[in-house]
């Protein structure tokens, strides 16, 4: 085994990020490197030369003077780029398969719970009433991407399938077949005026913080099948306005609001939306990083790395994503 080690930090105290398990995948996908877990693990931080993050505590890489690269374990990276003690290397942020589909699925699942009216099915089903209301087809419901990115793109092509009229918004115009691109603020008004269901797939920047506001939600379609918008966040807590998003719901501006991500996580047990009945909110589960998928393509990427080549999906430190 040679002395070059890779420096896994997991923060964040969340389940679904098994520490030990992370551990042990690197271990096997490169024999050849010492992995060492921060803090257990003991260390000669100047022999670090990758490290793997997720979420580690600020200024906690400061230390390692000697990183060739910084490999995120998700796909945001918001939290690594404000941490003011970060080394100067270049940071990769996760891309896979396996984590863009497991966004697709959720990103499918709750738009399908709206367009299928799931939650009066549930109501009427307590009840014990055998009445459906009317349904609508696919094509009639409209889904507008915002952030047509690794994941944006793959879930908005999803719901093509699935027969939605499709439109995405991005920084950029993309060609995609069948989904109609809006790109930066100019467009981005006709873009809410034709969307029923919004997806939130961006990251969160300077430019995009606190976007989902009551200014924007004021904007969507109002004349669509579901009577209403509704809101589906997905990317990260800090692009939502947490009172706007209170205030529309509760004026009827947004019909519903699912929300996978918050400014503060866990979302603490005070929040009002836990138990607001137009919310429904997951763990910040949308698409868990699997460490068999991620330590994968990390292990690949060194390898190449070590005989010369190019790192992938590098984050542009300026753009903030
Ligand atoms: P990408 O970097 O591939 O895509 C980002 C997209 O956002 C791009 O289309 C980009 O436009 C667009 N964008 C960025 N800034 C702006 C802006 N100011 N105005 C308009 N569009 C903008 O990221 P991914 O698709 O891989 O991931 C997106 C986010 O999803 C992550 O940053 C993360 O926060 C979140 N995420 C959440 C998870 C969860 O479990 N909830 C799991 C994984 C990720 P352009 O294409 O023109 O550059
Ligand atoms: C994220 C992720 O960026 O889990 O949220 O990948």
């Amino acid at each position: 085994m040679s002395g070059v080690a890779l420096a896994l930090l997991i923060g964040g105290g969340s389940e679904n990020w098994p520490r030990k398990r992370w551990k042990e995948r690197f271990a096997r996908a490169l024999p050849d490197h010492r992995i060492v877990l921060i803090p257990e693990d003991e260390a000669d931080p100047a022999s670090v030369r990758y490290a793997a993050v997720w979420l580690p505590p600020t200024g906690a890489l400061s230390g390692f003077a000697n990183l060739k690269a910084i490999f995120n374990l998700g796909a945001g990276v918001d939290a690594l780029l404000g941490d003011p003690d970060l080394p100067r290397a270049p940071i990769v942020r996760a891309v896979s398969p396996d984590l863009t589909a497991r966004m697709s699925e959720y990103v499918l699942l709750h738009v399908l719970m709206y367009h299928r009216q799931q939650q009066a099915l549930e109501a009427a089903q307590k009840r014990r009433a055998w009445t459906a209301p009317y349904q609508w087809a696919a094509k009639e419901l409209r889904a507008g991407v915002m952030g047509l990115g690794v994941l944006g793109l793959d879930a908005a092509r999803k719901l093509q399938m699935v027969g939605f009229d499709v439109a995405g918004w991005s920084r950029s115009h993309k060609a995609v077949p069948d989904i109609r691109s809006f790109a930066g603020n100019d467009e981005l008004g006709a873009f809410l005026a034709r969307t029923d269901v919004l997806v939130a797939l961006l990251p969160a920047t300077p430019q995009t913080r606190g976007i989902l506001n009551r200014k924007l939600f004021a904007q969507l379609a109002r004349d669509g099948v579901l009577g209403g918008p509704v809101l589906i966040n997905a990317g990260r807590g800090a692009l939502q306005a947490d009172e706007d998003i209170l205030a529309a719901l509760d004026e009827g501006v947004l019909l519903g609001a699912t929300l996978d991500v918050f400014e503060r996580e866990p979302l603490p047990e005070s929040s009002p939306f836990w138990m607001h009945p137009k919310v429904r909110i997951t763990p910040h589960n949308a698409a868990d990083s699997d460490p068999d998928a991620i330590v994968e393509d990390i292990a690949e990427q060194i390898r190449a790395f070590e005989r010369g080549g190019q790192l992938r999906n590098v984050v542009d430190p300026a753009r903030g994503y």
